[in-house]
């Protein structure tokens, strides 16, 4: 299973202490009981979002859907330090978030069933020496759908296209997801209630075309 290539820390915040970020009720890692059998059992609808960047959508998400749980993930801990700000700004209890990476997290999601996963902008890797570690090849969606079940979403956005062509291939090759909707337009983000976060936005305003996928579980 692929581990984490990515940047840890902004430059800006090379200082900042992980600690502070750890020990936020709403923060989960391996070793977190607060992931309890309270939240597993609980009859609520799960989300999950891989790569929240800086939480924006998550942040949504949460305040237009206050009777769903989320849970999201990403190593990049200046990111996380940003929702935090914005989970404690807007009062939010129903995101749990965490710095693990998908491979880790997966262990501790066994026994979880998502209804819809964001992976919004996925870091492209455009090398082709780089391109092993995309987040999405056919390992990926074999245990996306160990945590999803009938009719769950796996909602997906890239700006690169031959990531873009990756993920349609993927997908096609795992015939337990069908592909629902596919678009390239700006206004997919909208249409689908999805925020527009800080790599839509960038692509956007260098008239970068936004491959847009839902794929539903069958
Ligand atoms: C290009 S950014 C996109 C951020 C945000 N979704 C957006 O649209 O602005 C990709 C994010 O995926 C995170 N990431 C990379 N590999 C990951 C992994 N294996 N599990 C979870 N997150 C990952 C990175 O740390 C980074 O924050």
């Amino acid at each position: 299973m692929l581990p984490f290539y990515g940047r840890k820390l902004s430059r800006k915040n090379k200082n900042f202490c992980p600690r502070t970020l750890k020990a936020n009720e709403f923060f989960f890692d391996e070793s977190s009981s607060n992931l309890s059998k309270e939240i597993t059992n609980s009859k609520s609808i799960f989300n999950l979002e891989i790569g929240f960047g800086k939480g924006e959508n998550l942040i949504y998400q949460s305040q237009i859907k206050k009777d769903e749980l989320f849970f999201a993930i990403d190593p990049y801990l200046s990111g996380g330090l940003s929702l935090l700000k914005g989970i404690e700004f807007n009062k939010i209890s129903n995101i749990f978030f965490s710095d693990l990476p998908f491979a880790k997290f997966l262990n501790l999601a066994k026994n979880f069933s998502f209804k819809r996963v964001y992976i919004l902008f996925p870091d492209p890797w455009p090398k082709k020496k780089h391109k092993k570690r995309r987040l999405i090849n056919e390992k990926f969606v074999e245990n996306l759908n160990k945590i999803t079940t009938s009719k769950s979403e796996i909602i997906i956005a890239t700006d690169d296209a031959d990531y873009s062509n990756q993920i349609s291939k993927t997908f096609s090759n795992i015939k337990t997801f069908e592909l629902f909707s596919k678009r390239n337009d700006y206004l997919s983000f909208q249409d689908n209630d999805i925020y527009p976060t800080k790599y839509y936005t960038k692509a956007r305003n260098q008239n970068r075309k936004i491959n847009f996928f839902i794929f539903t579980k069958l």
